[in-house]
């Protein structure tokens, strides 16, 4: 008879994190590597099992990237650090190099199942298709006791046929097999079925840990890998806040809190801590610059929120009324009147504790004169406020110029103007005004003259973190260079005043695309920059 311990090992579902390899491919997330290493660090505390730390043949950067993240984060009891690799050996050798210094390293490999891939991109018969996985699969096994394969778009692919290519996979060694949807194709119950019948009917296949990796393209991804999972899968691949290729991954945070909510039907765990979920949902979206949608399930802003009267009645007289989760188990603190401007440094402190925020007292001295500065200007400082202040300080770029001051004229009559204060990196003070067509136009000219890199605004959004008149905003931008490689960064800003929040965002994108780009750029007709001091 099987024992609890067996039954609950059976039941461990791994996440499998994607978040920097399949999320970052998504339009104009990139990141850098000080960034990657940050959110991996998140990761590892959130307690994901494998981490896909990047794809190490796509640029030196990319796998300096992995390998700091395997050097740093790959320890004894951390998570196991992976890299994605073509079944192509050069891939190959370069993510072993990457991966090597992780504790627990592994190589993903994979190739395309689906007759349309192979036939009008690879060029390759079945055959020829499945030979090449056999050796790849045989290359990484020979430098890495840890080797996942998977199937490019097995959810147009022959059954049969991705079931042979994972006996052979099994066959050289791989122990996980991974199924993807790559086009997000399948249905739930499609999706389901495949896995049921790969683990019956491929060779070998009782002895391996099968994986679900599906894309969200008709809004099914989820429910897919719930499927995968209750037919036997025991890896989800999956990226924070669902970020990815297209219409995008499926979501850590709803398999998770899926898998949590309705143990009795899925009867799986897994080992994340959900209430840091919304702190790394959070991160991820200020890194990306990729904002998320307030209706999304779990994270979203109004995941906990009761508007209709009849919800809110329900509510108050019984929490479970129209709740299916507490928020506070994935970090969405229910306390609404927190702090004020009256508030001291100790309860501001211990209220910064129990939102799991560990300072240092250099930290906690910034993040007071922050929070004071703040409740000069609102009277009622909420959890979330408290968080967005600190997202800001914690996770904000490296400062390259700071913003000392802005005053603004706008209005109905005469030119929306701003003018900027400006700490620049060597200390001065630079100061310059700004025309525009309102009042966030004007300011963003004024500090384009005093930073002079040339840029274009991709995307501006701005939300309010809290309900109110005087609620705090964010604003979320992305910004991608001029100079011919389009590289995007995204910042992040909050304040009771939304054009300084705005100031702030577009601050902190710029200062990303400096420290990644390493100068202060040229004018588009190819001038140095002319930097006024006060007092010139
Ligand atoms: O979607 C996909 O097929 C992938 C593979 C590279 C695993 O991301
Ligand atoms: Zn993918």
């Amino acid at each position: 008879m099987e024992s609890d311990v067996q039954r609950q090992a059976e039941n461990h579902v791994r996440i499998f994190d994607t978040t920097l390899r399949d999320g970052e491919q998504s339009p104009g997330a990139s990141l850098n590597s000080a960034e990657k290493l940050e959110i991996a660090h998140h990761l590892a505390a959130l307690g994901v099992d494998i981490i896909e730390a990047g794809f190490p043949a796509a640029s030196p950067d990319d796998l300096a990237a992995v390998r700091r993240i395997a050097q740093e984060i790959g320890t004894a009891e951390g998570p196991v650090i992976c890299g994605l690799a073509r079944c192509v050996p050069s891939d190959i050798e370069k993510c072993w190099e990457a991966v090597q210094p992780a504790a627990k390293p592994r190589i993903h490999t994979f190739i395309s199942s689906s007759d349309i891939h192979l036939k009008y991109q690879f060029n390759l018969t079945r055959e020829q298709a499945l030979e090449r996985a056999r050796e790849m699969v045989r290359l990484a096994r020979s430098l890495c006791a840890d080797v996942e394969f998977s199937t490019m778009d097995a959810g147009r692919s022959d059954w049969n046929y991705v079931a042979q290519m994972c006996a052979a996979a099994i066959e050289e060694g791989a122990t996980t097999l991974n199924i993807p949807d790559t086009v997000g194709y399948m249905t739930p119950t499609e999706y389901g079925a495949m896995i049921a019948y790969l683990i019956e009917h491929t060779p070998g296949g009782k002895d391996v840990i099968w994986s679900v990796h599906c894309h969200d393209d008709l809004g099914m991804a989820t429910a897919n890998t719930l499927a995968g999972l209750h037919a036997g899968a025991r890896q989800a691949e999956v990226t924070i806040n669902g970020i990815g290729e297209r219409a995008g991954n499926t979501a850590l945070e709803e398999v998770v809190m899926a898998i949590n909510t309705r143990q009795g039907y899925y009867k799986l765990w897994t080992g994340i801590q959900t209430p840091q979920l919304s702190r790394i949902s959070r991160l991820v979206a200020n890194y990306t610059g990729m904002v998320v949608q307030p209706n999304k399930a779990i994270i979203g802003a109004n995941a906990f929120a009761h508007e209709a009267g009849i919800h809110q009645d329900g509510q108050l007289k019984h929490q479970e009324t129209y709740e299916i989760m507490r928020p506070e188990s994935v970090g969405v603190s229910e306390s609404r009147l927190v702090l004020g401007k009256h508030s001291g440094r100790h309860a501001f402190k211990v209220r910064l504790r129990d939102l799991g925020y560990q300072l240092t007292d250099a930290e906690l001295q910034e993040a007071f004169k922050r929070f004071k500065d703040v409740a000069d200007r609102k009277k009622h400082i909420t959890d979330a406020d408290l968080q967005a202040l600190m997202a800001h300080q914690l996770e904000g770029p490296k400062e390259v110029f700071k913003l000392k001051a802005l005053q603004v004229t706008c209005g109905q009559v005469g030119m929306p103007t701003a003018t900027v204060r400006l700490e620049a990196p060597d200390g001065t003070e630079c100061i310059e005004a700004g025309i525009g067509t309102g009042p966030v136009d004007a300011t963003y000219t004024a500090i384009n003259k005093i930073v002079n890199a040339p840029n274009k605004l991709l995307e501006f959004s701005v939300r309010a973190i809290t309900e109110g008149i005087d609620a705090m905003g964010e604003v979320t931008v992305r910004i991608c260079t001029l100079d011919g490689e389009y590289q995007t960064f995204g910042g992040h800003g909050a304040d009771p005043d939304i054009v300084v929040a705005a100031a702030k965002a577009y601050l902190a994108a710029l200062n990303r695309m400096l420290v990644a780009t390493g100068g202060a750029g040229e004018t588009p007709e190819g001038e140095s920059a002319t930097i006024r001091m006060v007092g010139d």
